[in-house]
């Protein structure tokens, strides 16, 4: 089963110019991209997330403030990641319960490995936890 991590992205440019990041697929990320989204204006005391994706592959980037992420597997392993870096993406594999918290100006971008269906989701964490593969 793979495993949540930071995946380093090129930052090309300098201090001076300011800087490019760019996520290619296949390339630097480990699947075909068929969607992509974002979230801002989420107000620092809201909570998001709560769910778990059955198939859905996901890099998410703070390319904009802080973002805290609290990971749990179907088997409780507990994995918590801050994104402040708009060059370091969190790679989250299927079947993960996420918590996720924002600073007020955090934009947060999402490279997704399939396209939206609400069938993909478990809402309810005791449906996730009863779930085995
Ligand atoms: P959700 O994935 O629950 O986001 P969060 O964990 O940040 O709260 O999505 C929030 C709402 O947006 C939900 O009603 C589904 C809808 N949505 C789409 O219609 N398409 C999408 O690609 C995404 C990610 C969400």
């Amino acid at each position: 089963m793979k495993k949540p991590q930071f995946i380093e992205f090129p930052k090309i440019g300098e201090t001076t110019l300011g800087y490019i990041t760019v996520a290619e697929a296949q390339h630097n990320v480990p699947f075909a991209i068929k969607r992509v989204y974002w979230t801002y204006f989420t107000p620092d005391a809201v909570e998001r997330g709560g769910h778990a994706h059955r198939e859905l592959e996901q890099i998410i980037f703070a390319v904009c403030g802080r973002i805290d992420f609290t990971l749990e597997s179907l088997d409780g392993e507990y994995h918590e990641f801050t994104l402040e870096k708009p060059n370091i993406g969190l790679y989250i594999p299927k079947l993960y319960w996420r918590e996720i918290r924002f600073s007020h100006n955090a934009v947060l971008l999402c490279l997704a490995s399939e396209h939206y269906t609400e069938a993909d989701y478990f809402r309810k964490y005791e449906d996730f936890k009863k779930f085995s593969v």
